[in-house]
């Protein structure tokens, strides 16, 4: 570990305290002027320390994303290994690079920013730095392509909790990877997997996680300003960490048992318009129909207006409510 991540460790876990230079040098066993180095390094990267003369340096409160920061909201034994970028292009690319080369399941790459997140659909996501956690997990199941779709509704379940806690507010669930409060999508997860052509079996996927924690400074662009939102009204010191922490562990906690579905009730009691009319729309086609459940495949289970009923894998099709 650099003296730079040494210190952020230490600081992370001294917040709002004064440590002198000398106190840090020892404990870190490097020099002192090591040490003010990585402190202009720091503060140069965003975050707010304050230098004072006999006193020594402290971290304020500030929302900065680092490896150091979501390990304290870890649950011990959850087995994550994190990279964090202040930005990157896409954590899925990063992951996906990584597991290519081998990296272990486990293997989580984070970000404060991404220049090209990747959407379902081939759409675009909008990534903007200090209101957004961009996260992948690397995971390498034992499963088939159809039951690939388990890991994208146990990250939903995993995401709601997080948010729920963080926030004291509700969070419902949209078939089958959007992550709602109050009528606007505050995450969307997008799962991509690499299969072996030998046993037709997941070599391994990535989970893709995208929450607006809060409000972007100047609101959302044009295109989503109507749909999208953010888990919290007001900031909150250290929610980037303190989410990201949070919703690895459940996921990592919900993966461990998926064969048994634990997360599948959390998913069942917050999923959205059940009951109500809604359009099923694969590209140019829409078909209505009224949403009745999701199954134990976590197929949508739906009852077409003869009254027939039928179950939908996610697929390429999207799911809206009919006014
Ligand atoms: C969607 O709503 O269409 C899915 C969005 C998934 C976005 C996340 S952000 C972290 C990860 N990296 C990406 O490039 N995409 C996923």
């Amino acid at each position: 570990m650099t003296v730079k991540e040494e210190l952020i460790r230490l600081f992370e876990h001294n917040r709002g305290s004064y440590l002198s230079g000398a106190e840090i040098a020892d404990k870190l066993g490097c020099t002192r002027g090591a040490v003010w180095k990585a402190v202009k390094n720091l503060q140069n990267e965003g975050y707010t320390i304050s230098a004072v003369t006999n006193k020594g340096y402290c971290l304020e409160a500030a929302d900065v994303l680092s490896a150091a920061g979501i390990e304290k909201y870890l649950d011990e034994g959850c087995g994550a290994k994190l990279t964090v970028y202040k930005e990157t292009d896409s954590t899925n690319i990063r992951l996906r690079e990584l597991a290519a080369e081998g990296a272990e399941e486990g293997t989580v790459v984070a970000a404060g920013m991404q220049t090209k997140g990747r959407g379902r659909l081939g759409r675009s996501f909008f990534s903007p730095s200090d209101t957004g956690l961009y996260l992948s997990i690397l995971i390498r199941p034992d499963m088939t392509a159809a039951d690939a779709v388990r890991i994208t509704t146990a990250a939903a379940v995993a995401v709601a909790e997080a948010a729920e806690e963080v926030s004291g507010r509700r969070v419902d669930i949209k078939w089958v990877n959007d992550v709602y409060m109050e009528d606007r999508k505050i995450c969307g997860i997008l799962t991509e997997a690499s299969f072996s052509l030998e046993s037709g079996g997941l070599d391994y996927a990535v989970c893709g996680i995208g929450i607006n924690v809060c409000r972007p400074e100047g609101g959302f662009p044009e295109e989503i300003k109507d749909i999208a939102g953010e888990v919290l009204k007001t900031p909150v010191e250290d929610a980037r960490n303190r989410m990201a922490g949070l919703v690895i562990s459940k996921f990592m906690k919900y993966y461990r048992s998926l064969g048994e579905n634990t997360f599948l009730k959390g998913y069942r009691q917050r999923l959205i318009w059940r009951g109500e009319d809604i359009n099923l729309i694969r590209g140019s086609e829409t078909v209505p129909a009224k949403l009745i459940d999701v199954d134990e495949q976590c197929r949508l289970l739906v009852e077409y207006p003869d009254g027939s009923r039928g179950t939908i894998s996610s697929g390429e099709i999207s799911i809206r409510r009919r006014k």
